[in-house]
């Protein structure tokens, strides 16, 4: 017979000394907790054996209990697969007790401020749910699940046999992942690290989220491309650092203007291979400018290189932190693009004299990254199931980028513009007509379509107006139908309609 899976063992509390007997109490303390919602139909029970133990008590109160609280149908008992809470009908049920937290209090709550901007971005309607234009979403669905299930598989056993990865680690991280990742950043993004410079973060956000509290203090300037990337500028925010937005063209970022705006910035934020959202790579002019800068002023670089192992026109392009002479590049890079968001898996490369304190600060923080989803990544990367997904999603990516702009030119002609489609994730469509792009966004978020608008992306006042569009994540049709939606959403947003 099938051993029934255990169930939670309820808060009970029991007083031994009481002249209530023991089989009462119990009786009386499942049947209040059910009453009272804290336990739910379909809910299971431990067995008697494990309940007994678990409150040190003999075996018969807790039968007697069990058997009354059958009797009168709070207990559902199955034979062969347990007891469980039973369904009981609602006018059978008494009202509830109030079980929500309780509301807050009139009277003084300290609350600091500093968090009220980010309140803002969670109501923006564009941010609400999926669809085929999600920036951040790739094909999940041609994702290798049985390998990865298999290597998952395998390291659980593992553990059986070796309880170390089961243990408290290492804040940078597991040392065959980092091995696995250095390798591959050596190798194909002409990145000059050694594994015990690479820390393993949970995504490129955390990444930057340490970097802010390690480099800057209050008030600290920093860099930022314009227009940028909101999650670096929500971090960068947070920590109260000043932010200085700097202009990109089509060299990327504008070196001379942010030495102009602010020449003593204490760090900036750039994606060189792949400027987000606009596309543009930064030119080896522009990068040699930029490190001279960091070198003359003493300032860090916190390159972000998101997803530039999806180029379609030419080779990827190297990281500028291959370029650095002078230990100033910190290397950012995510599995979020290449395997899936929810993994949350990313690498920050340090400069050597940075590590002693990124250690501290991630211990302070989270500790240390969690070992398994590092051991089944550096398999995935070192048995060469890595290089053949990028390789099969880049041809499964260009083909979702043609449908794309083929769907935008054949349904919206020359009222967009289309810009930075020869890499990554996504593309910008610029719109032609001076439109509200938030509003457009908002109206296509009611008819299910989720789209960025560019201006989001501005820090300051947004000279052109589009959307930032995904198109890695949905196959053709749904890229068309998408496209469909945006037409119709514009034409009512032009002629004003409700
Ligand atoms: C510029 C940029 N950096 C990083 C990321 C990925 O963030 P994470 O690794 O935290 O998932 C994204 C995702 O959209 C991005 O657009």
């Amino acid at each position: 017979m099938r051993q029934a899976a255990p169930g939670i063992v309820p808060f009970l509390t029991l007083d031994r000394r009481s002249t209530v007997p023991l089989y009462r109490q119990l009786y009386e303390g499942f049947r209040s907790a059910i009453l009272d919602g804290r336990l739910r139909a379909g809910q299971r029970i431990p067995s008697t054996r494990a309940l007994a133990q678990e409150l040190r008590v003999s075996r018969l109160p807790v039968l007697n209990a069990f058997e009354q609280l059958v009797a009168e149908g709070y207990f559902d008992s199955r034979t062969g697969s347990g007891t469980f809470i039973a369904k009981m009908s609602s006018e059978s049920r008494p009202a509830p007790r109030d079980l929500r937290a309780p509301e807050p209090a009139r009277g003084r709550r300290r609350v600091p401020r500093e968090t009220d901007f980010l309140l803002s971005n969670t109501g923006d309607p564009w941010l609400g749910g999926w669809g085929p234009f999600r920036v951040s979403e790739p094909a999940a669905d041609r994702f290798p699940h049985e390998v990865w299930s298999r290597l998952l598989g395998r390291h659980g056993r593992a553990a059986r046999r070796d309880v170390r990865t089961m243990h408290y680690g290492d804040p940078m991280g597991y040392r065959p992942f980092r091995e696995a990742v250095a390798e591959y950043l050596r190798t194909s993004r002409a990145v000059r690290c050694e594994a015990d410079q690479v820390m393993a973060v949970s995504g490129s956000q955390q990444a930057l989220s340490l970097a802010a509290r390690v480099l800057l203090e209050v008030g600290s300037p920093v860099w930022l491309e314009e227009p940028g990337y909101r999650g670096a500028r929500d971090v960068f925010r947070l920590r109260n650092a000043r932010l200085v937005p700097v202009p990109v063209d089509e060299e990327g970022l504008d070196v001379a203007a942010g030495i102009e705006k602010c020449p003593d910035a204490s760090a900036v934020y750039v994606t060189p291979s792949h400027q987000y959202p606009l596309g543009m790579v930064m030119s080896a002019s522009r990068r040699l400018q930029l490190l001279d800068w960091a070198r003359r002023s003493g300032s860090w670089i916190i390159e972000d290189d998101y997803d530039s192992e999806y180029r379609y026109e030419s080779l990827p392009i190297a990281s500028l932190q291959g370029l650095d002479r002078d230990a100033r590049v910190l290397y950012v890079g995510t599995f979020s693009k290449v395997l899936f968001p929810a993994l949350r898996l990313g690498y920050l490369v340090l400069p050597r004299d940075l590590v002693g304190r990124f250690v501290a600060v991630r211990d302070a923080t989270d500790i240390f990254p969690p070992t398994f989803p590092q051991a089944v990544a550096a398999d995935f990367i070192r048995e060469g199931h890595f290089a053949r997904h990028v390789r099969k999603t880049r041809a499964l990516y260009r083909e979702r980028r043609a449908a794309l702009v083929g769907a935008l030119r054949d349904e919206l002609g020359d009222a967009v513009e289309v810009q930075g489609d020869e890499a990554g994730m996504h593309l910008v469509a610029s719109l032609n007509r001076r439109l509200d792009d938030q509003a457009v966004a908002a109206r296509a978020s009611r008819r299910g379509l989720w789209t960025m608008p560019l201006s989001s992306c501005y820090l300051g006042r947004a000279p052109r107006r589009g959307f930032v569009l995904g198109f890695a994540g949905a196959d053709e049709g749904r890229i068309r139908e998408g496209v469909r939606t945006l037409r119709a959403v514009l034409r009512d947003q032009s002629l004003g309609k409700d």
